[in-house]
């Protein structure tokens, strides 16, 4: 079958300023996006803008939409209603997930997905395997004409765990299941950057990590940035939202509350509202 989405192109100027680059149009436009289960009214007609270069925290109590905004941002969810334009695609909201990481979007998830019986860096190169011409199995084999390629492909995946200085590259033969509670999470986002994302989507990337790894990741995240990745990370951790993210976005029962700097929306009083809700109702 024809690909009828045209390959996106490598070539977008690099950001160099950290934080919002609202003078370039926006990456990423959501309108009207709504997801229902059943009943369940999981995103609510949500309108969201991501602009090149931002890292930009998605904040709100648990069973608020986020994880769902980040399923149906990569197709896992097929959105009720609504459009998703990202970069020169007009609408991605019903594609497949294969289709969407073409386009130039990855993800982590919340809990962990690695494939656990293979090596650190045969993780990674699986997530490559949307950008590779001959598939996986040639590659993996080493079969002629696959050679070249696989190379070529280790060489990159190599770069990609030495994003992560001394934590992963050294352990490349090593199973992911070997791995540290946090670098099965490094390993994660790794895996996701070999799909050469312009977007990437980190669910909940410190949960489970003690306060120094959160650092480590805070600075991880923010070199992945300064490679022209734009960033939209959802996350507890107030800590790291403040001291990463460019904007936050609030949301709560499938609704987007507000928008704005840490200080603003962590300030608003309908946030304030929700978590403090959410907290009273968890203690009744
Ligand atoms: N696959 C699904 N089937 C049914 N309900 C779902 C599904 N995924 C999420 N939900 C519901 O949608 C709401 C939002 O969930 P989620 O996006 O995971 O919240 P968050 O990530 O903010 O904690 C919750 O009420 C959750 O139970
Ligand atoms: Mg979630």
């Amino acid at each position: 079958m024809r690909e009828t989405i045209p390959m996106k192109s490598h070539t977008h100027p690099r950001i160099a300023s950290p934080g919002a680059c609202k003078d370039a149009s926006a990456m990423l436009e959501v309108r009207r996006l709504s997801k229902d289960f059943g009943g369940l009214h999981a995103l609510r007609a949500v309108d969201l803008d991501v602009y090149p270069g931002e890292i930009v925290g998605i904040i709100g109590p648990n069973g608020s939409g986020k994880t769902t905004l980040f399923n149906v941002l990569s197709g896992i969810h097929q959105a009720t209603a609504g459009t998703i334009r990202f970069a020169e695609y007009a609408d991605i909201a019903r594609l497949q997930p294969y289709r969407i990481t073409r386009c130039g979007i990855a993800r982590t998830f919340q809990n962990q997905r690695l494939f656990n019986q293979m090596t650190v860096l045969e993780n990674v190169l699986a997530g490559m395997v949307p950008r590779t011409f001959a598939g996986l199995v040639p590659i993996m084999l080493g079969l002629p004409g696959a050679r070249r390629e696989r190379v070529a492909a280790e060489q990159r995946a190599m770069e990609l765990l030495g994003l992560f200085g001394t934590r992963l590259a050294p352990r490349r033969e090593r199973r992911a299941l070997s791995l540290s509670y946090a670098n099965r999470r490094r390993l994660e986002i790794a895996r996701a950057l070999a799909t050469e994302p312009r977007l990437l989507l980190l669910d909940e990337p410190a949960a489970g990590m003690d306060p120094s790894e959160t650092r480590e990741l805070m600075g991880d995240v923010q070199r992945i940035r300064d490679l022209n990745v734009t960033i939209m990370v959802i996350e507890h951790d107030m800590h790291l939202v403040k001291g990463l993210c460019s904007r936050v976005i609030a949301f709560d029962h499938g609704e987007k509350l507000t928008e704005g700097s840490f200080d603003e929306v962590r300030n608003h009083p309908t946030v304030i509202e929700a978590y403090l809700g959410h907290r009273a109702a968890a203690t009744v």
